[in-house]
């Protein structure tokens, strides 16, 4: 039967239809709400650890009785670092059966780079500068962790990091803003999927929002000063983009913010997030920052934190127990409006509808599904192509690589080591479950003779997250062995590094050469040996000046996952192409930090004349050692000069680049073509250059492509004197090129 209905009239229907289900969704959140009594509020604000991992200061706090009989007397909203399908049901069955309402539990957890399978630390998996793939790996990192019983991760981790000795790095995207932004959206996606109330999806958690990145000289959880514009326009767009594509919670950082905690900063949380941007998730304080606006100096008691943070737009109290313990009196004394409140669990209720489990609160404890996901022949596939792909070739002097040679002596502390690749924030990883450098080589060329020598211990313990690091310092007794094994090969590798707990969080370093006395074993190794590949595992930017000015060949190998060992021998045989480039400048010295490829012209720019009077140290080259951007292939790749189709750019209208790459060898490879934009004068002092673009392709040998960039309004667009958002007309210069420091460039007028 054909319905002749008025167009108005069949959306209306659309409309009511589609209404129906997400207005039954939201009065079920509106219902459970009417019927809370407050103490049942505040229990939902509340979140415990509560397992065997402590990602933060404190006892065995989650053990306690106390906290036991408030999980089971409705006083707890969420918890974290609860593991396994079996542990999770039995924790749910108790909230939902022993409270009144039955409001059950999220569950959180820190999966930062895989959960079982574990992948490159953000920081070198974003070298690979492959959205799809890191949207990927963010994807089975979602599987695994949902089939465990967990439906909340807190990642992805966006802070703009341009310090190296802040030991977070590795948890990021690197220095740059636009990058950084794109990653997280990437990442986002990944976790969160298409549905979030899928068995097989999780609530990712923007974090840390905002300004960590900046704690001053990298020491963690350090004092941030900055103003504004810096503010809006480098650490702000990755939460911006990440809100835009509904992330489904923030984590407040602990830092402060100009004298302002983010966890009671009313600008973040009320006028940026909730205000202009009209957020609607939830936003959870990092562990314990709310009871830290005390040592912080700006609360006298929790009491006082409490009203703090939850006035300023902080919607759950992580590990602190501030809310648990103060909320009720503060609505008993009008110093929390019931508004306020309602809010805040409002959000917390939309989260667990988003996730299904009002519906269903056993949906995620499947323990016949967690069994047959963790570590799945394809997940560990995709963990060998995002290592590979992570791998960053720094120098390749005469063609050492791709190896060749019949007799290659593989030496270093970290060479036989199958846990350090897995890294920090290793989730749920099995200790030594990663493939170690030697296996990966043994295995992927079984026509060479590879003889080993640890050559000098590197972390003598504890390798964990609790306590400081030892490393060792003194006992050179392997050398010997090392020079020996150097001596009769055609080609050393040599595997050196950070151990895998020396960066992440609290692990900053003042200086971030390499550690212990790799150095000093190297540079003996040289002298009877100078065929030498430098494999690096580390969680940060390196000072490697000597090994810079004397290694032919140098690998950047980061923390590369489970499948570390294979992907480097894949790198370092030939099999694979190496295709990654620095998203973080290494600097030449600490000194020298920060160093960062956007930085401002200044009035005496370091480009300056050869009298003294302009902006460089005496005592440095002005120029980081690699820049943002660098990374070598197999491949010689050249380009053509850039052109625009036109020389004027009118608003509204996008103005397009053309260059052409061509591939001058016979090695296939990919290669990130990245497009920058300097905005010459502007209300404020804009970057020298701003990364704006960037394609990542296949040319084959001989070939040779053309990659055009669209270059829209919103590329040129930043947060301007007056802090609005939009272009500035004037000159602007146009450069593309392999990295921020080999750049062909034009421009235009924007009228
Ligand atoms: C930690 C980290 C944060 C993490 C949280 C829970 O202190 O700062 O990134 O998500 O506590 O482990």
């Amino acid at each position: 039967m054909k319905l002749n209905l008025p167009l108005a009239l069949v959306v209306a229907i659309l409309i009511t239809g589609c209404s129906n289900d997400s207005t039954k969704k939201d009065n079920k959140v509106e219902e459970l709400l009417s019927q809370m009594t407050l103490d049942e509020k505040v229990g939902q604000l509340n979140q415990y650890a509560v397992g065997p991992e402590l990602t933060g200061p404190g006892e065995k706090t989650g053990q306690t009785k106390v906290r036991y009989d408030q999980l089971l007397s409705g006083q707890v909203g969420s918890v974290l670092n609860v593991l396994g399908a079996k542990n999770g049901r039995e924790m749910q069955k108790q909230v939902v059966e022993n409270t009144r309402l039955g409001i059950p539990l999220v569950f959180g957890y820190d999966v930062i780079h895989g959960y079982k399978t574990i992948f490159p630390i953000p920081l070198g998996e974003s070298a690979s500068w492959d959205l799809e793939l890191m949207e990927a790996t963010a994807r089975v990192a979602a599987v695994e962790t949902s089939a465990a019983g967990v439906q909340w991760t807190f990642a992805p981790m966006m802070d703009v990091g341009r310090d190296p000795r802040w030991g977070r790095v590795m948890e990021g995207a690197g220095e740059d803003t636009y990058l950084g932004a794109e990653i997280a959206k990437a990442r986002v996606k990944g976790f969160q999927g298409s549905d979030l109330s899928s068995t097989n999806t999780i609530a990712a958690c923007a974090k840390h929002f905002a300004g960590y990145g900046f704690s001053e000289s990298g020491k963690d959880y350090n004092n941030v000063y900055m103003g504004q514009h810096m503010l809006l326009n480098t650490v702000i767009p990755p939460f911006k983009a990440s809100a835009a594509v509904g992330v489904a919670t923030f984590m407040n950082s602990f830092n402060d913010l100009d004298g302002i905690p983010s966890t009671a900063n009313p600008y973040l949380l009320r006028d940026l997030l909730k205000g202009d941007w009209k957020y609607d998730g939830m936003v959870v304080s990092d562990w314990n920052s709310v009871g830290e606006l005390i040592p912080h100096g700006v609360a006298r008691n929790k009491y006082e934190a409490a009203r703090m943070a939850i006035n300023a737009g902080s919607d759950m109290d992580m590990e602190g127990a501030a809310y648990v313990e103060n909320l009720k009196q503060l609505v008993e004394k009008g110093e929390v409006s019931m508004n306020v409140l309602d809010d805040a669990v409002r959000r917390v209720l939309t989260l667990k509808q988003r996730l299904g489990l009002l519906d269903d609160p056993y949906k995620y404890f499947d323990e016949a599904r967690e069994a047959e996901q963790m570590m799945k022949k394809e997940h560990l596939d995709l963990a060998r192509d995002a290592a590979r792909k992570s791998i960053v070739l720094l120098k390749n002097q005469g063609n050492l690589l791709p190896l060749k040679g019949k007799r290659i002596a593989v030496i270093g502390p970290l060479a036989k080591d199958k846990d350090t690749p897995i890294g920090n924030w290793r989730a749920a990883a099995d200790p030594n479950s990663a493939v170690s450098l030697f296996e990966g080589l043994t295995e992927g060329m079984p026509d060479v003779n590879f003889t080993y020598a640890e050559g000098c211990k590197l972390s003598i313990g504890p390798n964990n997250f609790a306590n400081e690091l030892q490393i060792e310092n003194n006992d050179r007794s392997g050398f010997a062995e090392a020079i020996r094994v150097a001596r009769s090969a055609e080609v050393v590798i040599m595997n050196l590094g950070e151990p895998a707990y020396m960066s992440g969080e609290a692990r900053s370093r003042s200086e971030i050469g390499l550690p212990g006395l790799q150095l000093e074993l190297l540079k003996e190794v040289y002298k009877v040996n100078k065929n030498i590949v430098l494999v690096l595992m580390n969680g940060r930017p390196l000072t490697i000046e000597w090994e810079s000015e004397n290694i032919p060949a140098i690998v950047e190998a980061w923390h590369l996952g489970s499948m570390a060992g294979h992907a480097i021998a894949d790198v370092l045989s030939g099999k694979y192409n190496p295709s990654g480039k620095l998203t973080m400048s290494f600097p030449r010295s600490v000194g020298q930090i920060p160093v960062y490829y956007n930085h401002k012209m200044t009035g005496r720019p370091s480009t300056g004349s050869n009298m003294v009077f302009y902006t460089h140290h005496m005592d440095v080259e002005r120029s980081p050692r690699y820049p943002f951007g660098y990374g070598l292939s197999y491949s010689i790749f050249s380009y053509s000069p850039v052109t625009l189709i036109d020389s004027v750019k009118t608003a509204g209208t996008s103005i397009t680049a053309k260059v052409t790459v061509t591939n001058n060898s016979a090695a296939d490879g990919e290669e990130v073509v990245q497009l920058y934009i300097r905005d010459v004068v502007g209300s404020i002092t804009r970057p020298v250059l701003e990364l704006k673009g960037f394609q990542k392709s296949m040319i084959k040998a001989g070939e040779s492509k053309e990659f055009t960039f669209e270059i829209t309004d919103e590329l040129l667009s930043f947060y301007r004197r007056d802090f609005s958002f939009g272009t500035e007309p004037g000159e602007f210069e146009v450069f593309v090129g392999p990295s921020s420091a080999q750049l062909q460039s034009a421009s235009f007028t924007l009228k």
